[in-house]
């Protein structure tokens, strides 16, 4: 039977240590660390994110701005704004939500925003220091699951990790942290030709597919550790995860549940890029 791994409850306690950093930082600066996050257009997922992110900045004193613009923004205006506020000392971290409407750029608009500002880790410069391991910005999914590995007790150094999804905003960075920790890293995806015969050697699985219940108790070694990042919306409203929670519980040694595991934490980490980000600026 799995141990279920409460990011919940880790979130939480990362939550109050940040708050008392937070509370050190204004003492010592006279002023709290500054969120911007612009939003365009009205998808009503991103709408959530937004709002779960700016009230997470409330929780522990971080000052937060929200910018609304319309789905019809161009893109050089948003570039505009962007280097308006990569020139505010008043901003420590700016955060463009994805996606981004059809017509602009993202790369473009990721790579306006100054590196020592990018919480979310995306540009190419903080890219380049998560592989080389020369970072102080994290992407905040994977820290999150790291995180969530450290406090949990889970070692990975010499364990076969197997990360299932290479984008950029997870599989990618995980697998480098997962070898920063001295883990033996295999990227599955798409195309992977018996994608099983990797998952079931691993000791521990990061989820990142985004298809309901796709890893399945046949998929797993006995006492693996399941770390599930799929957020899925299924067809009678309920969220659920890529890792098939119900039918693994017994096999795996632990498992996070969804929700209430990894999603959690990414919003936990990007807390603490944007105090990291306001102490380096200082
Ligand atoms: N949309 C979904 N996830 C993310 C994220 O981590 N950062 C940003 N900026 N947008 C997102």
């Amino acid at each position: 039977m799995a141990m279920i791994i409460d990011g919940k409850a880790i979130s939480g306690q990362i939550r109050e240590e940040i708050k008392e950093k937070v509370t050190g930082f204004i003492s010592k600066y006279g002023k709290a660390p500054s969120l911007t996050v612009i939003i365009v257009g009205e998808d009503p997922a991103s709408q959530v994110y937004v709002r779960n992110k700016a009230r997470a900045c409330e929780q522990v004193g971080i000052r937060s701005e929200v910018i609304r613009l319309p789905e019809d923004t161009d893109e050089s205006s948003l570039v505009s704004l962007i280097e308006k506020l990569n020139g505010e000392s008043g901003v420590n971290g700016i955060l463009v939500q994805l996606p981004l409407p059809r017509g602009i750029d993202e790369k473009k608009i990721i790579l306006a925003i100054d590196p020592k500002k990018d919480v979310d880790a995306f540009c190419y410069e903080n890219v380049g220091r998560i592989l080389t391991g020369d970072y102080d910005l994290l992407p905040c999914t994977p820290a999150g699951v790291m995180e969530l590995l450290r406090r949990s007790g889970i070692e990975v150094c010499g364990k076969d990790c197997v990360v299932v999804g290479r984008s950029n905003i997870v599989g990618k960075p995980m697998a480098a942290l997962l070898m920063h920790k001295n883990g033996t890293v295999t990227v599955c995806h798409s195309k992977t030709a018996d994608l099983a015969s990797h998952t079931r050697r691993a000791d521990i699985i990061v989820a990142a597919v985004g298809k309901p219940g796709f890893i399945t108790a046949d998929m797993i070694k006995e006492g693996a550790v399941l770390i599930d990042v799929g957020i899925n919306r299924t067809a009678d409203g309920k969220l659920k995860g890529d890792i098939d929670f119900d039918g693994c519980f017994e096999k795996a040694a632990a498992i996070t549940p969804v929700p209430g595991g990894v999603g959690p934490m990414t919003v936990t980490m990007l807390l603490q890029n944007t105090l990291k980000a306001a102490e380096k600026q200082i």
